[in-house]
C-alpha cells in the first residue's frame, strides 16, 4: 500500500542524518591513513643475516632487526624492509613506531615446525584457546601494547603455509589452538595495507583489544575447504576501517567478534565503530560478513557497504547463542551483490559452542536494530533463514530494497524475529511484513547511506519511490 510522506517525516529524516557523529570521524578515518608514512630510519633484513632461500630459518634475524630498531622508536620510528626472496621464519614480535615493508617479490613464509610458533596465554575474553583448552600458538606476526604500526608492501606476500596446521587440526593431533597469521593485541594506530596473505593456519588477520585499525588494499587467499581460515576478524576492537579488500577463504571473510560467553561478558570490551567497504570474495563454508558467534562483549555501530560475494555458503550472517550475553545492535549493511550464494541472510540463535560448562544459559544476547538494504542476488537458494531465540526475539530487523532470484520454494524461514520490510522480493516472512515507511522508520537503524554527501540524493530516491 502506498502512503504519502508528510513534512514531519521529512524533518525526521533530516534530523536523523544530522546526527551520527561517528560517521564523520569514521569515514575520514578510512582516508587519513592512505599515504604511506616515511620513517627516518630504515634497515634491510639481510643486514641481520637473513637468507631468502625459502629454507633458512630467519626468526633470529627478524627478532634482532626489530630489537635494533627499538632504539629509534622515540626518534620518529623506523622501517624494516624485506627485499625480494623467500624468507622462512617462525613467530616474531613487532614494536611501536615500526613499518614492516615488503618488496613486491618478497614472500615471508611461516615455519612448518609448530615449535617455531610458541604457545602464549589464552585471551582473557575467551578464557581458553578457541579450539582447545589452555594456551594457543602465537601468530606468525605478533604485536602487543603497540602504537603506530604499519605492515605494508607493494603487494608482497605473507604465506602461513597453513596446510600442515589444517592437517594437524583434521587429524586431531594439535596440542594447542592454531595460530593466526597476524595478530595485534591491545594496540592502536595500526595500518595493514597493500599485501597478499596466503594460507593462514587459522584466522588470517586478528586485531584484538585494538583501536584505530585500518586495513586497505589487501588480498587474502586460502583454499575454500581449509578449516576456519577466516579473513579479517576484528575482535573487541573499535574504530576499524576495512576497505578495498578481496578475500577468498574457507570460512567467514570478515567476522566481527567480542569474546566468548562468561569470559567475554566479564571482560566487557565491545567491538564498535567498524566500517567495511568495497569488499569482494568467496567463502567455502562461511559468510561474506559475519557477526559472532563470539559477541559476548557486544558489537555495535557496524557499517558495511559495497559488498560482492559469490559462490559462497552465506552472504550476511549473525551467529549467537544463549550463554553469550552481550548484544549486536545498530548494524547497517547496504549495496550488496550476491551470485551463487546458498543463503543470502542468515541469523543463527542456537549456534552452541561454549568454552566450558560454566556459561550461564540465562545470559541471552540482545539482537536489535539490524538494517540490510539494497541487496541483489542471482542463483540464491534461500533468501533468509532467520532464527532468533525463543523468549528473546531479535528485534527491529529492517529489510529494504532486496531483490533475490531464489530457487527454493520457501525463500524465507523466520522464527523469533520481529521487524519491518519494504520492497523485498520474494516477499518476506510474516514477522517482518509490516512496512517500514512511514510509521516504523525511526525503529530502523540508519536507514540511509551514512556518507553525508550522498544522504540527500538517497533521501530523494526514497521520496520519489514513495
Ligand atoms: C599502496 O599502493 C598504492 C599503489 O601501489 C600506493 O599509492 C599507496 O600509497 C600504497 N599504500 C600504502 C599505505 O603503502
Ligand atoms: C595496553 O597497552 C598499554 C600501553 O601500550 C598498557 O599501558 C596497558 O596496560 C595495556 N593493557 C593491557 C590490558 O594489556
Ligand atoms: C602489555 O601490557 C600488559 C598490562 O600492562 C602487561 O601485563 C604485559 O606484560 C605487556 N606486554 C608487553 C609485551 O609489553
Ligand atoms: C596482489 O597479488 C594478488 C595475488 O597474486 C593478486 O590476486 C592481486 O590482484 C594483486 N593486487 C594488486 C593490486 O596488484
Ligand atoms: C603435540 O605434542 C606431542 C608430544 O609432545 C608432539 O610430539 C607433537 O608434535 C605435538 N603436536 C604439534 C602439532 O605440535
Ligand atoms: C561458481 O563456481 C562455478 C564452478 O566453479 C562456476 O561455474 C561459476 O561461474 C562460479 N560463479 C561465480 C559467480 O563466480
Ligand atoms: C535499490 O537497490 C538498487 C541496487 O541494488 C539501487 O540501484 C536502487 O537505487 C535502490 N532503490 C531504491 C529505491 O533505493
Ligand atoms: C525452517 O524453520 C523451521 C522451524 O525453525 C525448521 O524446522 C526448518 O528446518 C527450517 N527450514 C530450513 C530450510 O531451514
Amino acid at each position: 500500500m502506498r502512503r504519502s510522506f508528510t513534512l514531519v517525516d521529512v524533518l525526521l529524516v533530516l534530523a536523523l542524518f544530522s546526527q551520527a557523529p561517528w560517521a564523520v570521524s569514521g569515514s575520514s578515518y578510512c582516508k587519513q591513513t592512505r599515504s604511506a608514512e616515511i620513517r627516518p630510519h630504515s634497515v634491510t633484513i639481510t643486514e641481520f643475516g637473513a637468507v631468502g632461500d625459502g629454507v633458512t630459518l630467519n626468526t633470529k634475524a627478524f627478532q634482532n632487526a626489530i630489537f635494533y630498531l627499538n632504539s629509534f622508536a622515540d626518534k620518529g620510528g623506523a622501517q624494516l624492509f624485506v627485499p625480494a626472496g623467500r624468507w622462512l621464519t617462525g613467530s616474531f614480535d613487532l614494536i611501536s613506531h615500526l613499518t614492516l615493508r615488503l618488496d613486491k617479490d618478497a614472500v615471508i613464509l611461516g615455519s612448518l615446525n609448530s615449535n617455531d610458533w610458541p604457545v602464549v596465554d589464552p585471551l582473557p575474553s575467551y578464557g581458553r584457546g578457541r579450539e582447545l583448552p589452555g594456551g594457543r600458538h602465537r601468530s606468525l606476526i605478533f604485536g602487543r601494547n603497540l602504537t603506530d604500526v604499519i605492515i605494508t608492501g607493494d603487494n608482497g606476500t605473507i604465506d602461513g603455509q597453513g596446510s600442515v596446521w589444517w592437517n594437524w587440526f583434521l587429524k586431531e593431533t594439535l596440542n594447542y589452538t592454531r595460530p593466526h597469521l597476524v595478530e595485534l593485541m591491545n594496540s592502536t594506530e595500526v595500518v595493514i595495507s597493500n599485501l597478499t596473505f596466503l594460507n593462514s593456519p587459522f584466522w588470517t588477520i586478528h586485531p584484538v583489544y585494538c583501536s584505530q585499525v585500518t586495513i586497505q588494499d589487501v588480498t587474502i587467499i586460502s583454499p575454500l575447504d581449509s578449516p576456519n581460515t577466516d579473513g579479517i576478524d576484528p575482535d573487541s576492537s573499535n574504530d576499524v576501517c576495512i576497505e578495498d579488500c578481496y578475500i577468498s577463504t574457507g570460512d567467514d571473510l570478515i567476522a566481527i567478534k567480542s569474546g566468548w560467553d562468561e569470559y567475554g561478558i566479564s571482560y566487557a570490551r565491545p567491538s564498535t565503530n567498524i566500517i567495511i567497504r568495497k569488499l569482494a570474495g568467496q567463502t567455502g563454508s562461511g559468510a561474506g560478513i559475519a557477526i559472532g558467534s563470539e559477541m559476548s562483549g557486544g558489537v555495535s555501530e557496524v557499517h558495511a557497504e559495497n559488498l560482492q560475494f559469490f559462490n559462497s555458503s552465506t552472504g550476511i550472517r549473525i551467529k549467537t547463542s544463549p550463554g553469550r550475553g552481550g548484544y549486536v545492535k545498530n548494524i547497517y549493511i547496504s549495496e550488496v551483490i550476491l551470485a551463487d550464494v546458498k543463503i543470502a541472510i542468515r541469523f543463527t540463535g542456537q549456534y552452541g559452542e561454549h568454552p566450558d560448562e560454566f556459561y550461564d544459559p540465562n545470559a541471552l544476547p540482545i539482537i536489535e536494530k539490524i538494517t540490510i538494504k539494497d541487496v541483489t542476488g542471482e542463483h540464491i537458494k534461500f533468501a533468509g533463514l532467520l532464527e532468533g531465540i525463543e523468549g528473546d526475539n531479535f528485534l527491529k530487523i529492517c529489510l529494504a530494497n532486496i531483490t533475490l532470484d531464489t530457487t527454493s520454494g520457501s525463500a524465507w524461514n523466520c522464527s523469533y524475529v520481529q521487524g519491518y520490510s519494504d520492497l523485498v522480493s520474494p516477499e518476506t516472512c510474516d514477522p517482518l511484513k509490516q512496512s517500514i515507511f512511514p510509521e516504523h522508520y525511526s525503529d530502523c537503524y540508519h536507514l540511509s547511506n551514512h556518507l553525508r554527501s550522498h544522504s540527500y540524493r538517497n533521501t530523494g530516491s526514497w521520496l520519489l519511490s514513495w
